[in-house]
């Protein structure tokens, strides 16, 4: 669980990356997908996936990124209340795991796009704040599968 220090420090580290949510949640699916390229074989359905310039016009691409940056809002909405938190992150967990069938080793590549960006466009203090969050949802997420 998290202290009240590292509740505030990791609440005011995310909302510098969420004032932008479409665009930073794009950003890192574009880094993930051009990176870990085998990352774009769950996203069949979508178009566009040739190159970063076309990731980065795709209303698919950047729905995606908005939803996945609003998911972790939510749970970091309730850092405080582990109950309220697993609520958010189990269900999620669930379909990731038996209705998409994502390779759990995703869930570290992505948490880790997000801690680079947050340390490029905001500095290590920001990535250090919030390393405890992605760790967590990593955690979670992958105990799911045991
Ligand atoms: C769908 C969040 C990691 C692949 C979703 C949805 C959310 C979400 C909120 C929509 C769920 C719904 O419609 O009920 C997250 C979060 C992640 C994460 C918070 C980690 C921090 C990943 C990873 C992959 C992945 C690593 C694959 C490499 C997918 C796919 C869908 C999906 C294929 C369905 C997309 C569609 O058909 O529109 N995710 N996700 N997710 N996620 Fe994730």
């Amino acid at each position: 669980s998290f202290s009240e220090a590292e509740v505030q420090s990791a609440r005011g580290a995310w909302e510098k990356i969420y004032v932008d949510a479409e665009d930073n949640g794009t950003a890192v699916l574009i880094r993930m997908f051009t990176e870990h390229p085998d990352t774009k074989s769950y996203f069949t359905h979508f178009k566009g996936m040739d190159s970063a310039e076309e990731m980065k016009q795709s209303d698919q691409v950047r729905g995606h990124g908005k939803r996945v940056f609003t998911a972790i809002n939510d749970m970091v909405q309730h850092l405080d209340n582990t109950e309220a938190f697993l609520g958010i992150l189990n269900p999620l967990g669930q379909k990731h795991a038996t209705q998409l069938k994502i390779d759990p080793k995703n869930f570290r590549i992505i948490c880790d796009i997000i801690l680079q960006l947050m340390e490029e466009k905001f500095g290590g203090d920001c990535k250090t704040s919030f390393e405890k969050v992605t760790n967590e949802i990593c955690t979670h997420l992958t105990n799911i599968y045991k």
